[in-house]
């Protein structure tokens, strides 16, 4: 069993642990209840993952609301629905709201957590690879609005994060890709992460590839653990993004943009990070924030790990840079990007020309 303790130095009331394991699924409520005092639990799930593992988080004292699949539910009617089912339920005060299943589902439900009688209790039980490696982690909870993306929500940490990484046995191989895109995001910024432990996580990836992709359980679960560990020492340092944060967002000011302008239909949200970080290494090289060699290397990883790097249609250039500067983390309307400097090294600028971006798109 890998155990990340999840501290957060500006809110002492809010450290939980993240517990990696084989098989959780089986005992989940013997976990869960270490970690609140309810006496009732909704659990918030969608209809796929329902019917792989509903019945494993069945229990005298649990009520289910079944949502349907898919990003596009990510919205305020989704929130409502949650919002009805806990005051039909009669849920209270010390009560407490169960995710099962990936960053859409726990998005959500975190935030009905949230705002549900002022904040109740919340446990996160990612399924997907994605979810248990970021979204599941640092407490940023949301649904989207039809202007934008994750526009509305919180940060609301959860009680327990159980990753059970049998679950990631019944998970397509594009989804799971989608996972390891932002795995390769940690190796990126591991060095400006700053924790006290140096994983060298760029190597672990170039190791471990045939491991990973076999699923292998206790590699998985190392591999889990590491990217818990640096988010977590960032979530620390910054739970509510006023800087460090922000490099959690490698790659993703292009990310955002492409999932914005294919009105998130076309790539998932992982293989809109891979292009996106393909595109800030080409940002970097072009600018001379990094050498060819680096440049090299970290493409090397990408590819090896057959993540998607370009886009299979010519975008309006123009459209692309305006959606980047309707990204949350603009102000102002310059661009933030999370630019790499050095190996496994970022920074936050803002202050490359617009001729400069639109050429590399
Ligand atoms: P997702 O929740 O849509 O799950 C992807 C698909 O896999 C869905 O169809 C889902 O039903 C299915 N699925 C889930 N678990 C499964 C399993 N074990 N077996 C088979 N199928 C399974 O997508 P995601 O990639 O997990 O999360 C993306 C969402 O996370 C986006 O909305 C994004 O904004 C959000 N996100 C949030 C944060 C954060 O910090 N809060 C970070 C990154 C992403
Ligand atoms: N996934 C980005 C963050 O949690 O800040």
């Amino acid at each position: 069993m890998n155990i990340v303790e999840v501290k957060i130095k500006a809110n002492k009331e809010s450290s939980y642990p993240i517990i990696i394991e084989q098989g959780l699924l089986d005992n989940a409520y013997k976990y869960i209840q270490k970690y609140t005092k309810a006496n009732k639990f909704l659990v918030v799930t969608n209809d796929t993952i329902f019917n792989l593992y509903g019945k494993k988080l069945e229990h005298q004292n649990a009520e289910f609301i079944v949502l349907p699949d898919g990003e596009i539910y990510k919205t305020m009617e989704s929130l409502n629905k949650i919002l009805d089912k806990a005051l039909e339920i009669k849920l209270e005060r010390k009560d407490c709201i169960i995710a099962l299943g990936g960053g859409v589902i726990g998005d959500m439900a975190g935030f009905a957590a949230a705002i549900y009688q002022r904040g109740i209790d919340f446990i996160q039980i990612p399924t997907t690879l994605l979810s248990q490696v970021d979204s599941s982690v640092g407490g940023k909870v949301a649904v989207n609005h039809t202007l934008g993306k994750n526009m509305v929500g919180a940060f609301y940490q959860p009680k327990l994060v159980l990753a059970d990484t049998n679950t990631l046995n019944s998970l397509d191989k594009r989804q799971f890709k989608t996972g390891l895109s932002e795995v390769l995001k940690y190796a990126f910024i591991e060095k400006t992460c700053n924790a006290n432990e140096n994983f060298d996580l760029y190597d672990f990836l170039s190791k471990n590839r045939a491991e990973i992709y076999k699923k292998n359980p206790e590699t998985l679960k190392r591999l889990i653990e590491i990217c818990c560990k640096l988010k977590s020492v960032v979530v620390n340092q910054d739970e509510k993004e006023k800087g460090l944060r922000a490099i959690l967002n490698f790659g993703h000011t292009y990310a955002h943009a492409i999932e914005n302008i294919t009105h998130y239909e076309k790539y998932t949200h992982g293989e809109a990070v891979s292009i996106g970080m393909k595109l800030i290494f080409d940002l970097a090289k072009s600018t001379n924030y990094i050498s060819g060699e680096y440049y090299n290397k970290a493409l090397k990883l990408i590819t090896k790990y057959e993540l998607l790097t370009e886009l299979d249609f010519n975008p309006d250039k123009e459209e692309f840079y305006t959606s980047m500067q309707s990204d949350k983390k603009v102000s102002n309307q310059s661009i933030n990007f999370v630019i790499p400097t050095n190996e496994y090294e970022v920074k936050i600028v803002n202050n490359i020309d617009k001729n400069t971006v639109l050429k590399g798109i």
